[in-house]
């Protein structure tokens, strides 16, 4: 299986998703600054896969931290706000370090070294349940998937974002393992590529049939009956069920709901804010829009010219067919079945 995040006894360890599909190098990371950078810089992407890298940066840091509870609980506090500050959108960044605090905060009175081998126990589980969690889903979604569907999905949401299997490419994953004669058509996924880079070595890596296409050939392929389905992730869902996903996820769903095809987003229950009540509260990540007309070292729009790198935008309830989570798939109206499926994710957890 592909290993996006492992760990030693004092690193966090990182396959660098900059260098794919070129190269395979795994970065050891000992710090939580150094994680930070990483999680900032894309080494590691995707909502729940920056989860879990912090889950585990904090328990390594736990180790570095005064044995003082007060102190340690305030230096756990510090470390998880400077990785929560690395990336806004994805809300699985500031779910996993709250889990990781509380569990300490709820702990402390055991002595902090009892804490320590806590954390790192609960941050290797929520590596562990993520996956499981991504089964779950895949499964829920594969009823979905038309027999031999030809599913466009944007950017990657497949085992390099999570710590494994994936969420939209877990929904393929599961189809293609039951028998189905799936195909996917992946959306290039300007600027960092993911889509051109990640979702077709992670397909090729698992012999899953995959086609490139640049982010403005959709509309056209939809027109001619060459898509049958979208799937996507999200990077946080609403409480009305609007999704922020990577830029250009909003087009691919109008483009869906003019051409009659299902759009569904696959996405565990840790990627649900229900403190959001609408997807205008979602803060949008602003990139360095150097990395728009930088590629590959390579400057192609005059130099001094502006440069917009807004990375997610949202997707209204209104264009989403269904929300596929662990424990099950949720129809319009969202509310009432969204705050369903967390409580379920609540209580598993
Ligand atoms: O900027 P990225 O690559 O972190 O954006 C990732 C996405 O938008 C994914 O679709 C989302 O995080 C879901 S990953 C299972």
């Amino acid at each position: 299986m592909i290993k996006p995040i492992g760990w030693t006894d004092d690193a966090v360890v990182l396959l660098d998703q900059r260098l794919l599909p070129g190269r395979e190098v795994y970065l050891e990371l000992r710090t939580v600054d150094e994680v930070a950078a990483a999680i900032r810089d894309l080494v590691v992407r995707g909502a729940p896969a920056i989860g879990v890298t912090a889950a585990l940066a904090l328990a390594m840091e736990a180790d570095q931290l005064p044995d003082d509870p007060d102190e340690f609980l305030r230096g756990l506090a510090e470390a998880g706000d400077r990785l929560t500050a690395a990336r806004p959108t994805a809300v699985n960044l500031s779910w996993a370090v709250g889990r990781i605090r509380r569990l300490a905060a709820r702990t402390i009175a055991d002595g902090v070294e009892r804490v320590r081998e806590r954390l790192r126990e609960e941050s290797r589980l929520m590596y562990h349940q993520d996956i499981e969690i991504n089964r779950a889903l895949g499964r829920h979604g594969a009823a979905l998937v038309p027999v031999a569907g030809r599913v466009l999905t944007h950017c990657n949401a497949g085992a390099l974002a999570t710590a494994g299997y994936g969420t939209a490419l877990g929904v393929v994953r599961a189809a293609f393992e039951g028998g189905n004669a799936v195909s996917v058509l992946a959306d290039e996924t300007r600027p960092f590529w993911q889509g051109a880079r990640l979702t077709a070595w992670e397909m090729q890596h698992d012999g899953i049939p995959c086609t490139v296409i640049t982010d403005s050939m959709a509309g056209h392929l939809m027109q001619r009956g060459d898509i049958d389905v979208v799937i996507v992730g999200a990077d946080r869902i609403a409480a009305n069920g609007d999704v922020a996903n990577k830029i250009g996820t909003y087009s691919v769903a109008v483009l869906a709901r003019e051409h009659g095809i299902p759009f569904y987003v696959a996405a565990p229950t840790s990627t649900i804010d229900l403190q959001v009540a609408s997807g205008a509260e979602i803060p949008i990540e602003q990139r360095n829009g150097d990395e728009v007309v930088i590629v590959n070292h390579q400057r192609i729009a005059p130099a001094g010219v502006g440069a917009a790198y807004p990375a997610f935008d949202v997707t209204p309830s209104r264009l989403v067919t269904a929300i596929i989570t662990e424990h099950g798939v949720v129809r319009a109206p969202f509310e009432e079945g969204l705050a369903g499926v967390c409580l379920a994710g609540a209580s598993a957890e």
